[in-house]
């Protein structure tokens, strides 16, 4: 039932204070992560994993772009991330003590169960599950799993179950940091911005207004970019993705620095460019392909900290988001460009809970 709602989308990106706080509840005590609830087995088979292969799809394989970087930054642990359909059809090698690790909202997906199934073969340390459906094949083909508490989501674009993947990976690699060295003041610094996401996640969806506003100058446009950095690069990636896929709208994600590289060359008046720049190590960097886009007479679209001091100026909008930790940054900034996304839809008159030619669990190659 849509309730209150227009669309299922809508809903879902509504619901996601709530559900980000379910997917935590029981695994975190207030500064620690609470193992043990992970699975019985789970401090054995987080004890001496020596790698970390990421296998899922779509959005699914944004978070585990996501996840890469907290693996690699808390847990010192290194991790590849690869979308199952490219895994599952080349020779890989699977290094010893390799934990791999499905993300899957429906636990259905063809390419990321044969990738599991083939994977089995070769030989792994332990199969992890991060996934929304209770008694899917995923979930009965691994080892230790992480459900994500988002509840059914019917809208065909992902919103909610992207958003509690995040928050469920981010606790599993607390976890396994802990058997890598990290330390419990860190972790308890993490942990605590964990309990912050919902109150955070709830303060940018009163942004809505603003953000609908903001969508109107998407509306007649062909062509979008995209550009993060460091773990906001996949979010960028999957903003971009959210908006092909509701309004139609041809967008592509790039890592901020691969700007000057080639894209830079299609960047006029017709391009808008969506940026998302946290305040963190990053965000001089990414001021100056800011500018880049603006000498260009590009119209600029910047969701920033509050304390990162982008000022608007013409041809450069900027949308102001609470300050959030470095850490949970991913998670919080998703919403912005869902609502983006949604909107610019709405506008366009596309049937948002059901585009076209697209399936919500794809469970044929
Ligand atoms: C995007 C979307 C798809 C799915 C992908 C994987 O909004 O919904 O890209 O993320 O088909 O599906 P799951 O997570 O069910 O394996």
């Amino acid at each position: 039932d849509k309730g209150e709602y227009r669309h299922y989308m809508l809903k879902e990106i509504y619901e996601q204070p709530k559900v980000i706080k379910a997917t935590m509840e029981g695994r975190i005590t207030a500064t620690r992560v609470l193992e043990q609830a992970l699975g019985t087995d789970a401090e054995n088979l987080l004890e001496n994993v020596r790698h970390v292969q990421i296998i899922a799809c779509g959005t699914s394989y944004h978070a585990g772009m996501v996840a890469r970087y907290w693996i690699e930054d808390l847990a010192g642990v290194p991790c590849s991330v690869e979308v199952a359909s490219e895994f599952r059809y080349r020779k890989h090698v699977i290094q010893p003590d390799t934990l791999f690790l499905c993300i899957s909202q429906s636990g259905e997906t063809a390419d990321t169960l044969a990738a599991l199934r083939q994977a089995k073969k070769a030989g792994f340390r332990a199969a992890l599950a991060i996934c929304n459906v209770p008694g899917s094949s995923l979930v009965r083909e691994s080892d230790l799993v992480i459900m994500t508490q988002a509840g059914p989501e019917i809208g065909v674009a992902s919103t909610k179950a992207f958003t509690t993947q995040l928050t469920a990976l981010l606790i599993f690699t607390l976890a396994l940091a802990r058997h890598n060295g990290l330390n419990a003041e860190r972790e308890a610094d993490i942990v605590k911005a964990i309990h912050l996401l919902p109150g955070q996640v709830n303060d940018v969806l009163a942004l809505d207004g603003e953000i609908e506003e903001m969508s109107k100058a998407f509306m007649d446009k062909n062509h979008s970019l995209f550009l993060g950095r460091g773990s906001q690069y996949p979010v960028a990636m999957e903003g971009a993705l959210k908006l092909k896929e509701i309004s139609y709208i041809h967008a592509e994600a790039y890592p901020a620095g691969e700007l000057k590289h080639g894209p830079l060359a299609l960047v006029d008046s017709e391009m808008p460019v969506v940026t998302v720049a946290p305040n963190n190590d990053l965000v001089e960097k990414l001021k100056s392909n800011l500018e880049e886009v603006r000498a260009r007479g590009g119209e600029l679209f910047v969701f920033a900290d509050k304390a990162a001091d982008v000022k608007p100026e013409e041809g450069l909008h900027v949308m102001q988001i609470p300050s959030v930790h470095e850490i949970t940054a991913p998670i919080v900034y998703t919403v912005p460009l869902q609502l983006l996304s949604y909107h610019v839809a709405v506008l366009k008159g596309t049937d948002v809970d059901q585009p076209r030619n697209l399936a919500k669990s794809v469970t044929v190659e």
